[in-house]
């Protein structure tokens, strides 16, 4: 099918007719292939905009809806009447309605006689409303339910996806930091791609998973990325035109030291004036190009990346001078907390990189600008199989907080291994660091945690209007056939749009959910051998990677298998201190970094006692003999024994279960899986014997089942 041609935001908004759904055959549909329209395809569904409101049909999003129904029901011998009273399935736009509702993305469902009607003040509502009949298939069409009216709205208004992408290849890191999954879908030749139709296709997915908005480059901005600030911004345009109407606003990762670099001043310093006119000039040109530009993503001050520090300023001194500079525009700075010495000396055991984001921002909670989010990763080091949550999201009551995930699967097995992460962010999410009862991870980043009002410890009841600083994650993405690399790490993608719309989704319902639309009509085998294969694939991941939260144990710079003392004596402050007699960190306040003191009760507490740590996060928080004694009543070298066998064990499970249901899915698919499963037994066997081995000569405690250690 024919992609509509790029249009600038001032065209697209005036443009007559139905765009086309973009679909280039060649790609992998992922959840959407055109199976799973054919419940809604086969129905009459009517998209019912009321008269008068004139704008409604200039908007892009509202005429996405029209083009969908429309495709839909062509396929699959529905029919597209004009009228709700003719329809089985009805689709409302009520711009009155948005209030009420709970905000623009908000959308209500009622079933009744033999109908199913959506309603939703924007065009944005309807498509998500449109967008969760697709994921229901039947039974969410059935038409016969009392009126009973169901309101569904996201938990935040920020669901941003992270491009670690790069328009110039970089000599070490390639085109795409991180990414395992091919090229950029966005830049090729050094350029933006002429042909946007992947990213067209890429915003109709992440609409279906409930993300709406996208950072298009890597934080980490080289020269040739600084430039889209500037010379490309007709380009960054046409990106924003293809996903503007799946209701997804386009972001830049922005240079610090933008001024100097493109401007040709001789300094950044956020205070000095020159600076900051230069940035309010860069941002009104933005938006200019772009009417609806989301905002700049800025790594400062992080792993060598420029900041306000070189001036002897703050984060916060830096984030609010770009927040000056893009609030007439509504823009947001998204302000990543991802900042530590990384140029530490491994001698030095006072100093703990887990600290880090807590000691850098917490002190200048209440000074950032009302438009800047402080976008702080799950956990207080860097994406490990196993941390605790970072404390900076319990202590930062008066800052817009983001927490940052990461699809990509930089430590759970690049996308070579079966790993999904629901279950892990689905835990982070629903963290609650004050005790029963209290407010989640997820409350917070929506602006509803304790303090949010202001300080009155009503956050929960009615705070959090204007201070939520919502979901981001780092993207799994690439031009690669099936958008990820391994097929099955598509679920991954999948689950963080759908829980960073509804935290509160069972992970292994969305896991259900995925394999439902991505494999329709597939045997029921096919669906029980997705859920065996990936459920509990964390899990095993950890069983046989890094134990007991200790992490990094991967080999240095690509960070894929084990090398245990990889980042020991090294700079990077990722250390395990294994010695004869022990490993782990000491992070108590009693004898260690102090770290523990960085949580409220009641985890301060928790942590800090050996008898009440968590034995998953034992090595995160204690230095402890290998011949410790679990809750298991293993000790910690028999713990890294049998879980680093049965860890292997499950793989080889995994590989059984996939094999029996590998005929039954078409053959690309079933050959890349099966491809990159006999790559996870690899590693997963070597992962087993380099820490065994490690254990054995560090300890020289034999396993007490005697099996094969070398
Ligand atoms: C990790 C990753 C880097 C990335 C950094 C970040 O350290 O290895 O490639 O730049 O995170 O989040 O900024």
């Amino acid at each position: 099918m024919a992609t509509p041609a790029p249009t600038t935001d001032r065209t697209v908004r005036t443009a007559p007719g139905p765009a086309a759904v973009p679909v280039d055959p060649a790609v992998h549909p992922a959840w959407l292939p055109d199976a799973a329209l054919a419940p809604l395809g086969r129905r009459q569904v009517a998209v019912v905009v009321p008269d008068g409101v004139a704008d409604a049909l200039a908007d892009p999003v509202v005429r996405t809806v029209r083009a969908e129904v429309t495709a839909a029901t062509a396929a699959h011998g529905g029919a597209a009447p004009e009228r709700a009273d003719d329809a089985d399935v009805a689709l409302v736009l009520d711009p009155g309605a948005a209030g009420r509702l709970g905000g623009p993305e908000a959308f209500e469902v009622a079933r009744a006689a033999g109908r199913v009607t959506v309603t939703a003040g924007t065009g944005a509502g309807l498509l998500h409303g449109f967008f969760h009949l697709v994921r229901g298939g039947e039974p969410a069409l059935a038409g016969d339910g009392d009126g009973a009216v169901e309101r569904h709205a996201p938990a935040t208004t920020l669901r941003m996806l992270d491009h670690w992408d790069n328009v110039a290849v970089h000599p070490a890191m390639g085109q795409v930091e991180r990414g395992y999954a091919g090229g950029s879908i966005f830049y090729a030749d050094g350029e933006v791609r002429a042909d946007l139709t992947r990213v067209a296709q890429y915003a109709r997915l992440l609409a279906a998973a409930g993300v709406n908005r996208v950072a298009i480059n890597n934080v980490n901005v080289h020269a040739r990325e600084a430039r889209l600030l500037t010379d490309d911004l007709p380009e960054v345009a046409r990106i924003a035109a293809a996903f503007r109407p799946y209701g997804i606003r386009t972001h830049l990762s922005v240079s610090w030291a933008s001024p100097v670099v493109l401007g040709g001043l001789t300094t950044s310093d956020p205070l000095d004036e020159d600076v900051r006119a230069w940035w309010r000039a860069a941002a009104a040109r933005v938006w200019d190009a772009i009417e609806d530009f989301g905002g700049f993503v800025v790594k400062a001050d992080s792993e060598g990346q420029p900041g306000p520090f070189a001036y002897g300023r703050s984060h916060a001194d830096g984030a609010n001078m770009l927040a000056e500079a893009v609030a007439p525009h509504g823009g947001l700075v998204h302000w990543r907390a991802f900042v530590y010495n990384h140029t530490q000396d491994w001698r030095d055991r006072g100093t703990d990189r887990a600290r880090a984001a807590y000691d850098h921002f917490v002190p200048h909670d209440g000074e950032f600008a009302d438009n800047v989010v402080v976008q702080v990763k799950h956990g207080p080091i860097d994406f490990q199989v196993r941390e605790p949550v970072s404390p900076t999201f319990a202590a930062m009551p008066r800052t817009r907080l983001a927490l940052e995930l990461q699809v990509t699967q930089e430590y759970t097995g690049q996308q070579r291994h079966a790993v999904y992460l629901g279950r892990p962010w689905s835990q982070v999410l629903g963290f609650r660091f004050w005790g029963d009862g209290s407010p989640t991870v997820a409350d917070v980043v929506a602006g509803r945690g304790p303090g949010a009002d202001g300080g009155t410890g009503d956050g929960g009841a009615g705070g959090g209007a204007g201070r939520e600083g919502g979901v981001a994650a780092v993207s799994n993405v690439g031009d690669d056939r099936f958008w990820t690399g391994h097929p099955l790490a598509q679920a991954n993608l999948y689950a963080f749009g759908r829980l960073a719309w509804d935290p509160a989704l069972d992970p292994a319902d969305l896991l259900d959910e995925w394999a439902g639309l991505t494999f329709p009509g597939a045997d029921r085998r096919v669906r029980e051998a997705l859920h065996a294969i990936l459920d509990e694939s964390w899990e095993t991941y950890e069983m046989y990677t890094a134990p007991l939260g200790v992490g990094f144990m991967v080999r240095p710079h690509h960070h894929y298998g084990p090398d245990v003392d990889g980042y020991e004596y090294t700079p990077w402050g990722t250390y395990h201190f294994a010695d004869r007699d022990g490993i782990g960190v000491d992070r108590t306040r009693a004898t260690g970094t102090g770290y523990t003191g960085q949580y409220p009760a009641p985890w301060r507490d928790v942590y800090e006692d050996l008898e009440t740590c968590p034995d998953e996060l034992l090595l995160f928080f204690h230095h402890v003999p290998y011949t410790h004694v679990l809750r298991s009543g293993s000790t910690v070298a028999q713990h890294v024994y049998d879980t680093r066998f049965a860890g292997l064990e499950r793989v080889l499970r995994t590989v059984e279960a996939w094999q029996a249901v590998a005929d039954l899915v078409d053959p690309d698919v079933a050959e890349r899986v099966t491809e990159r499963l006999a790559e996870q037994v690899r590693s997963a066997t070597e992962w087993r014997d380099v820490l065994n081995t490690y254990f054995w000569r560090k300890s020289g405690i034999p396993d007490a089942k005697g099996r094969e250690i070398y």
